[in-house]
């Protein structure tokens, strides 16, 4: 082992860094988490005991060695720009650019589903992310103490110590705020709800504690099964192409009256699954009674769209967790 730690302070010494591929290159090679360092490091253990406090010392002083040659590099070369190093400073260059990001895969989803839906002559609205039972459940057709809402595992939020009749919810879908909007406008309604929704669920590779819905909404005279049809069809063959296998299956919701799901087949064509992107179905009159729209004039469809199955699929990823890990090397590639 002494023998490789001498070769490798040769090697350190001898690596040329004149601009930032080398840079990150000579980061790699002996620095990164598998770099040559730490695995130096890690076999530490497999020394006999007497020499490991010896090892160590080497070990480090080769550590800091390349920590500096890497700092002195990195320093010179953002001085300069991405270049070549100079030798002398020139107060003329510009400075250097800086490493740009980019849109995290939810807000693509998030902004493709918008701008299909804005095609469509939908506007957008919003609502909070704190709700209180009325518009999260019971104008949405939830009776109280009812099964149905154990489809949902709630979050809630003690308002009152001694009264838990007050209780706020986190949102368990951006339906609620469909109840908002009719509260405060009447129909023609047509819009779309994106936010962020949460769940009391464990967490797994399928499934978060807190994710993204966009809501839609149709209300107007003679809104129709059909028309709604045609527009989730419309939506899954502009998001993934004039090719995409999608199905339509009934389905249950409280508020509405038809529901179905779309499914949406993920995988080649031999081999997958059919994944459930979204529910959607016919406002339940009992939901316009709530927010008195009279239902024998007016009807409408309404949409729950879950936007992190939307970017799984589009981007074939496997893990939802994988979202919200702010891990770089994930989101570089989304660039
Ligand atoms: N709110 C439902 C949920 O989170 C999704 C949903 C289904 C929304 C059907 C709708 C709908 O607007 O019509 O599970």
């Amino acid at each position: 082992m002494n023998n490789d730690i001498e070769t490798v302070e040769q090697e350190i010494k001898g690596f040329k860094i004149s601009n930032t591929d080398e840079l990150e290159a000579f980061r790699l090679k002996y620095l990164s988490r598998n770099g040559l360092i730490p695995e130096l490091l890690s076999n530490i253990g497999k020394a006999p005991r007497e020499q490991r406090a010896e090892l160590g010392k080497k070990l480090n002083a080769l550590k800091n060695l390349a920590q500096n040659k890497f700092e002195n590099a990195q320093q010179k070369l953002q001085s300069k720009g991405t270049g070549e190093i100079v030798a002398t400073d020139d107060i003329t260059l510009q400075a250097p650019s800086m490493p740009l990001g980019s849109y995290h895969p939810i807000t693509q989803s998030l902004n493709e589903i918008k701008s299909i839906f804005l095609r469509l002559g939908f506007t957008i609205a919003d609502g909070p992310e704190l709700e209180d039972d009325f518009h999260n459940f019971t104008a949405l057709n939830f009776p109280p103490e009812h099964p149905a809402r154990d489809m949902q595992d709630t979050f809630f939020i003690r308002k009152n110590v001694d009264n838990p009749h007050d209780d706020l919810v986190l949102r368990t879908h951006t339906s609620p705020v469909q109840i908002r909007l009719m509260e405060n406008e009447k129909p023609p309604i047509r819009a779309i709800m994106p936010g962020r929704v949460y769940r009391n669920e464990s967490i797994t590779a399928k499934s978060y504690c807190l994710f993204h819905q966009v809501e839609a909404l149709y209300v107007d005279e003679h809104v129709s099964l059909a028309e709604l049809k045609e527009t989730l069809i419309i939506l899954a063959k502009m998001m993934y192409g004039p090719d995409v296998k999608y199905r339509l299956r009934p389905s249950f919701f409280p508020f509405t009256e038809p529901s179905l799901e779309m499914d949406v087949w993920w995988g080649s064509k031999d081999e997958g699954q059919w994944l459930e992107i979204l529910g959607a179905g016919m406002v339940d009159p009992n939901v316009l009674k709530a927010v008195n729209i009279d239902p024998e004039k007016y009807s409408g469809y309404a949409v729950g769209i879950g936007v992190e199955r939307i970017a799984l699929l589009k981007y074939q990823i496997n893990d939802i967790r994988l979202l919200y890990d702010n891990d770089l090397r994930f989101l570089n590639q989304f660039k």
